[in-house]
């Protein structure tokens, strides 16, 4: 498999201060779904900002590898756990906003905005004013932004946590479904262990201070994954196992 994005040896420090992280190193593959599980405060944010490159670090490198000139995509999105849609704007035009800045005609941004839209189930939405959506849609709305500049790789910062079980339930299944379809690498942040088992292929766990990757487990269960199945159960607990002990050994919190 390809490689989308190679994270070589990550420090990273805010404002000269003591690193926040330290010697981090992934290579994320084509298709592949990373989560990142670690406590409260322990740099998972951190970690996705300087990734997306809204923060430099303080050493190591983010190398994605060059697939030649192509100006209708981008290497990375970012999607924050709250959707950041603009009030005064319409759906479409969100979507549209996300795209401004990258050489496309209007009719391309909006061609591209109402693929995106229909993709996440809201393709009849498009002239609502973000008011007028429910939370789970507002969500799915923000994802549409983010899948509508193609990315490589998509970064998700506890997308569906201010969501009820049943809302965060679905909109697991159609991300899955939408990795599937647009071929996209996903790299999400998450507190929650089921949803980790649910959806990754590999979950690295994060812990200490400053943190460092502590576990790094393979999800080998075939999709679509039963949350009451045996095998999915032995994750979850091998997962809460891995950072119940950063807790007593009192680097995690
Ligand atoms: N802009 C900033 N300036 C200085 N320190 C920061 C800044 N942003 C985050 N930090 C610190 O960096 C550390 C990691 O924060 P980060 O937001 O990455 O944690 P997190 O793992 O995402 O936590 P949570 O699960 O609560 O979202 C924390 O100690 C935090 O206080
Ligand atoms: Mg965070």
């Amino acid at each position: 498999m390809a490689t989308v994005v190679d994270i070589r040896d990550l420090t990273i420090a805010y404002g000269g201060g003591p690193p926040v992280l330290s010697g981090f190193s992934a290579t994320l593959p084509e298709r592949s779904f990373t989560c990142v599980v670690g406590s409260s405060g322990v740099g998972k944010s951190t970690l996705l900002r300087v990734i997306a490159d809204l923060v430099a670090p303080a050493g190591g490198e983010v190398v994605v590898p060059d697939r030649g000139h192509d100006e209708g995509s981008r290497p990375f999105a970012l999607v924050f756990q709250e959707p950041r849609l603009l009030p005064w704007r319409r759906v479409i035009d969100n979507v549209m906003f996300g795209l401004e800045g990258m050489k496309l005609s209007h009719r391309q941004r909006l061609t591209r905005a109402q693929e995106a839209l229909a993709l996440v189930g809201l393709g009849d939405h498009a002239g609502r004013w973000p008011h007028q959506l429910s939370g789970g849609q507002r969500q799915r709305v923000n994802l549409a932004r983010a899948l509508a500049v193609r990315p490589r790789l998509l970064l998700l910062d506890e997308p569906f946590s201010a969501l009820d079980a049943v809302t965060r339930h679905t909109l697991q299944g159609e991300l899955l479904r939408l990795a599937r379809e647009t071929g996209t690498s996903l790299l999400f942040v998450t507190h929650d262990l089921d949803e980790a088992v649910f959806l990754a292929d590999r979950v690295i766990v994060l812990g200490g201070r400053p943190a460092r990757v502590t576990r790094d487990f393979r999800v080998s269960l075939a999709h679509p994954r039963q949350r009451e199945d045996a095998g999915f159960i032995d994750h979850v607990r091998d997962l809460r196992d891995a950072l119940s002990e950063l807790m007593v050994d009192g680097g995690g919190i």
